[in-house]
């Protein structure tokens, strides 16, 4: 039987030229360069500047850098997802604006939020559409302008997060190339240790809210920390067992990008040669949903066709997996 696999066709990809770098942020929050650089593996994140301008800018920049690449006619897209932890707005999803923006008038689209796993989640549901012959061209965006929810005097997360965009095409493939397996994990424990408290529909927005700051993340990074270690690590050491993939076979790791300590912590528990994790963590720190597709893009150069890539993320809510993937192109 001729079964339809799902496979990546094209990136591409979006940052905002500002540059916050650690020593910049010496000078706003009782912090340094070392300690960061130590715990995090984090140099600079970029920020998104400019006057309404918010999550769909970002996204629409990084799909118009896809369409450029490969020539793709934005007619012919039948779905797009953004996955994103920072909207436009709660009310009117980003990615039906970012649809018509970038001319893929025959689409249909959504938003998926999943915090740092949002990419993660959204190739399972990309390939979904694409294993079932519903659709040929599903455009899969992360994209996230953290800086506009983040408390920039709040030395526990400002120096952790950046904005940035990237996008991926999943289309058909019909040589078994593309998503082969996906191990997807949540647990409801999580959203007492990494949320933004106000705004939503248990505690609607208010005077008292603005006041006591409570529109910002909130994180308790030891404890995200420690589930995300076991978490990121579980995941991937179970998707290469169930596929019987060994440290030779497997060829890059693609891990989110929150903590270079957690990603390297997955890779020795996947016995990795330290030449197949992709780190890009010094330049952007961590961009939420943009993570995964930064790094598709900055190493696009180097994956082969038939490269076994593993993806992995770890994020709030809890939400956590890992991604077995064939490069194929
Ligand atoms: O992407 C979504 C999932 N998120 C994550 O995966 C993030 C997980 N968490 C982390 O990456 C880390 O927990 C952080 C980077 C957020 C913090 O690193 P840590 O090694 O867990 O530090 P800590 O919170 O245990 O703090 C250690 C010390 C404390 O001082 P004392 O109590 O030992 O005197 C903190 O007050 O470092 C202090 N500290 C800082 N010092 C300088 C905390 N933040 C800072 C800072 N600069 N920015």
């Amino acid at each position: 039987m001729n079964t339809i696999t799902s496979a990546i066709t094209a990136v591409g990809a979006y940052v905002p030229d500002f540059v916050l770098s650690n020593k910049v942020l010496e000078t706003m929050v009782d912090t340094n360069d070392e300690w960061i650089t130590s715990r995090t593996g984090i140099k600079e994140r970029r920020i998104l500047k400019g006057d309404k301008l918010g999550t769909s800018f970002l996204a629409i920049k990084a799909a118009q850098n896809l369409i450029e690449k490969s020539g793709l006619d934005p007619k012919e897209i039948d779905m797009v997802i953004v996955a994103t932890a920072t909207p436009d707005m709660p009310v009117a999803a980003t990615a039906v604006y970012v649809a018509s923006q970038i001319g893929a008038i025959n689409a249909f689209a959504y938003d998926l939020q999943a915090a740092c796993s949002g990419f993660l989640y959204g190739m399972s549901t990309a390939s979904a559409y694409i294993q079932s012959g519903r659709y040929k061209k599903v455009l899969l965006i992360g994209a996230d302008k953290m800086s506009s929810i983040i408390d920039y005097t709040d030395r526990a997360t400002c120096i952790i997060f950046g904005d940035g965009a990237g996008a991926v095409l999943f289309e058909p493939n019909n040589e078994g190339l593309g998503l082969q397996d996906e191990f997807l994990r949540s647990d409801g424990i999580g959203r007492e240790y990494l949320k933004i408290d106000a705004g939503g529909s248990l505690l609607p927005a208010s005077k008292e809210t603005v006041e006591n700051s409570q529109h910002y993340v909130f994180q308790d990074g030891k404890t995200v920390f420690k589930y995300a270690v076991t978490g990121m690590a579980d995941v991937s050491a179970k998707i290469m067992e169930r596929n019987n993939l060994t440290n030779d076979s497997v060829d890059w790791l693609i891990a989110h990008q929150a903590n270079r300590r957690i990603i390297d912590a997955t890779a020795s528990r996947m016995e990795l040669d330290e030449s197949k994790v992709l780190i890009n963590i010094e330049k952007y720190g961590n961009t939420t949903s943009a993570t995964l597709p930064l790094l598709l893009s900055d190493f696009e150069s180097k994956f082969k066709k038939g490269d076994n890539l593993i993806f992995a993320a770890f994020g709030g809510g809890f939400t956590w997996g890992s991604i077995y993937l064939k490069w194929a192109y």
